[in-house]
């Protein structure tokens, strides 16, 4: 059984690697740092790359999701940085995403294009619930603090939201705002993985305070990588995770 950790902007690799694999996919290959961490396999998938050379609308996220899936991966953690547009969580703060809302555009979305027959896939928990249940209790054992759970919304990018698309996100419920998260945890799920994300929340979404500032975005997110990679790192390796604990395994239904 093994175990992944996916890095958002800002983090983009462990703190120390032991080997670096490139997997072979249908999708294009992929390369990933593995850590052997007390008999466990933990692999880390830069998702920009490891220089953040690729742009959100350019990301292989089914290159990235398959090789995950064929190295043996049956848990994921990923961060993402994310703007707020819900007050009660403010730049530097951690929220954990419990739903999405999807406003991409023209990302492929699927593996199941009918070769396999017509395929839905459930999104009733797009979050694995136990994976973001363990992570809630081991920020508080290690005095990591939550701002909550929240509904990411997703948008196409590389452009920010206009100010109109932000009233209108926060209208529909909408908490934090990034470019990342969807087609990632929708695939995760079509491979039947449990997968849990996590965001850092680097600024107010457009209109809602001060100008998007680089130097912030990257600082609020330095802050947070290590307590955050330390505390997916613990899960893994101190629990014995079983699928048998959610329903993202038997999420697909075949008609
Ligand atoms: N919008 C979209 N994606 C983001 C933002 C934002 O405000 N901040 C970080 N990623």
């Amino acid at each position: 059984m093994k175990f992944a950790i996916i890095g958002g902007t800002g983090v983009y690799d462990v703190a120390s690697k032991t080997r670096v694999e490139q997997v072979t996919t249908p999708y294009g290959d992929v390369e990933v740092d593995i850590q052997n961490i007390e008999g466990k396999d933990i692999i880390f998938l830069a998702r920009h790359g490891k220089q953040h050379s690729t742009p959100p609308h350019m990301i292989n996220f089914k290159a990235n999701m398959w090789a995950l899936k064929e190295l043996g991966v049956k848990f994921v953690y990923a961060t993402a940085a994310v703007g707020s547009c819900n007050s009660n969580f403010k730049p530097g703060d951690i929220v954990v995403f419990n739903d999405f809302l999807d406003f991409t555009k023209v990302r492929p979305i699927t593996f199941y294009d009918g070769n396999e027959g017509v395929i839905h896939t459930s999104m009733a928990d797009p979050y694995c619930q136990n994976l973001r249940k363990l992570f809630i209790t081991a920020a508080k054992e290690e005095g990591v603090k939550i701002a909550g759970e929240g509904i990411y919304v997703c948008t196409e990018g590389p452009r920010f939201e206009t100010s109109a698309e932000i009233r209108m996100f926060q209208k529909m419920g909408g908490d934090v705002v990034g470019m990342t998260n969807v087609p990632e945890v929708v695939l995760a799920k079509e491979l039947e993985m449990c997968y849990a994300a996590v965001g850092i929340i680097t600024n107010w979404c457009t209109g809602l305070g001060e100008e998007l500032d680089k130097e912030e975005i990257l600082s609020a997110v330095e802050r947070n990588k290590a307590a955050l990679t330390n505390l997916f790192i613990k899960i893994f390796v101190t629990n014995n995770l079983s699928q048998e604990q959610c329903h993202c395994k038997g999420a697909l239904m075949k008609l």
